[in-house]
């Protein structure tokens, strides 16, 4: 074999573009790229696709799922979620694969009483096992307006962001033994339900049904397909400088920043759940 010419260079350049930066879902209609599946009428798509809601009330909550199956990429969507005494609705929203070995990169939204503060619970199973708890409160009112929840999974790492402010990143920390969701394709899933028997205050907050229907509100979805780049490996997470490939210094400023102020509940400094010492994973991640 001779050396690659320059032009062939320049072709597999430009194609590992193309691929990286393949957007799929952008603007399109929640008709084609979602299909409600439980519900009935309290699941809806509306405004000509722009918009779908679900909601909750005492006889059923509501879900819908992606048609498509994802391995890695970057999806975005806008969650308005439920307002008012919102107290044991839980509103979730994820991406997983199937089976008892299954992968799920989780966001959960934990209501509570008027005036009083959502959780945002997170959570990353692989290969069936989660136990991976992170907790946090926003810091603006998730009611009031639509704000962006985002899940960027390479084969490096998972980053959860909102409103393009990371909150959390899981690494890939094979090298320790950790698996990583890698090779099982996820599709995206929510639902809103009810859980007053854990949900606000551990469950001391019951769900008011006199407040019934509770209605949360998607839009602008979009999912963008990250083609994972096999210079990047696994082993860069043992050397120290892992976190320069994964975040800019603004990303990991605002990371520490969120991880400071809101966050409620780390697994990885859960010493009484982990007397042995934190998971293996858990190392090297505060920052
Ligand atoms: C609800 O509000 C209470 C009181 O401020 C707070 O302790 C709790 O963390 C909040 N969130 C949930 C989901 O319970």
């Amino acid at each position: 074999m001779g050396k690659p010419s320059l032009a062939g260079l320049a072709l597999l350049v430009a194609t590992c573009t193309i691929l990286v930066g393949t957007a799929f879902g952008g603007g399109s209609s929640f008709n084609d790229e979602f299909e409600l599946t439980w519900g009935d009428q309290r699941a809806k798509i509306f405004s000509g696709g722009q918009l779908l809601s679900l909601s909750l009330d005492k006889v059923s909550g509501s879900g819908f799922r992606s048609k498509r199956e994802y391995l890695f990429g970057r999806i975005d969507m806008q969650l308005k979620l439920v307002a008012g005494n919102s107290a044991g609705t839980v509103t979730a929203y994820y991406l997983s694969s199937q089976g008892p070995t299954h992968d799920e990169i989780d966001f959960e939204f934990l209501g509570n009483l008027s005036g009083d503060p959502y959780i945002l619970h997170t959570n990353v199973f692989t290969q069936g096992k989660g136990n991976r708890e992170q907790q946090f409160y926003l810091w603006f009112d998730p009611t009031r307006n639509f704000h962006t929840y985002s899940i960027v999974w390479k084969a490096e790492h998972i980053i959860f962001l909102v409103d393009n402010i990371p909150i959390r990143v899981f690494k890939n920390a094979e090298s320790l033994g950790v698996p990583f969701p890698k090779s099982q394709p996820m599709r995206i899933y929510s639902s809103l339900w009810n859980a007053d028997d854990w949900a606000t205050r551990g469950g001391l907050v019951k769900t008011d049904w006199s407040k019934a229907p509770f209605t949360a509100y998607y839009r602008n979805f979009q999912a963008t397909h990250l083609s994972s780049s096999p210079s990047t490996s696994s082993s860069s997470f043992s050397n120290g400088d892992w976190q320069s490939s994964e975040l800019d210094p603004n990303g990991r400023r605002r990371l520490r920043w969120v991880q400071k102020y809101f966050m409620v509940y780390n697994y990885c400094a859960d010493s009484k759940r982990f007397p042995q010492g934190a998971p293996v994973e858990c190392k090297g991640s505060r920052f």
